[in-house]
């Protein structure tokens, strides 16, 4: 019930609260994202971003893109409504703080397109589900850049599994939290991943990152 309370006071307070974008990344990671993204520009694919909570790192990634005349869809992938409760419980298991589990939950799709569409990206597309079992038909074939930021370790693997072999020939995969001590356990997500494909480990700020050559 507070959920949607809150949800409700978020949407009718967004032109005040969200009047800059509420990016979720650390400052050198948002860089590190940015400048991949005006880096792989001209690849052919998608932008997908997994886990955008609120819109605020789509806002200024998409825009950035239309701005320097990327006409590729940027797509947000998230429940739009937190964690998915098994797969938080698994990582709680292992040390995430119970704290935790309501973080994102008071979201909406209704809120996010509120936000992006005030950032002037009407364009961005939203996909509502779990990222382990969004349908098939709703991911693209190919992507040229994926930012992951699920947090935790069972929708990063799953989600790696998913999007790498959709990834352009010169295209990257980042992973959000890949830090050894934090909160969250997506780097053992990334980790399980790239062990079971042979891929090597590659971290830039605690960023996760995977590339495919050309
Ligand atoms: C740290 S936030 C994302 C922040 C965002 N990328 C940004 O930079 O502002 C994590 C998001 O992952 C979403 N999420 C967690 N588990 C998920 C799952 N299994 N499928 C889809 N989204 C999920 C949550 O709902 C939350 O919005």
């Amino acid at each position: 019930m507070l959920r949607y309370v809150k949800t409700a006071a978020k949407e009718a307070l967004a032109p005040v609260l969200y009047k800059h974008p509420p990016s979720g990344l650390a400052p050198e990671r948002l860089a590190i994202y940015l400048t991949a993204l005006l880096e792989r520009r001209e690849l052919p694919g998608d932008v997908a971003e997994v886990g955008c909570n609120i819109g605020g790192t789509a806002a200024i990634a998409a825009r950035m893109l239309r701005r320097v005349e990327n006409r590729s869809r940027y797509i947000c992938y998230d429940t739009f409504g937190g964690f998915v409760p098994e797969q938080f419980s698994a990582d709680a298991r292992t040390g995430t703080t119970e704290n935790s589990r309501t973080m994102f939950s008071a979201n909406s799709t209704r809120l996010v397109r509120k936000i992006l569409d005030l950032h002037d990206c009407e364009h961005v597309e939203l996909v509502a589900g779990d990222i382990a079992t969004v349908a098939e038909g709703l991911l693209s074939p190919v992507y040229s850049v994926v930012l992951v930021d699920v947090d935790l370790s069972e929708p990063t693997y799953v989600a790696l599994k998913r999007f790498w072999p959709r990834l352009a020939p010169g295209g990257a995969i980042f992973v959000d939290d890949c830090q050894e001590d934090g909160e969250w356990k997506a780097q053992v997500g990334y980790r399980r991943f790239c062990s079971e494909y042979s891929l090597p480990e590659e971290y830039h700020f605690g960023l996760g990152v995977l590339h495919r050559s050309l």
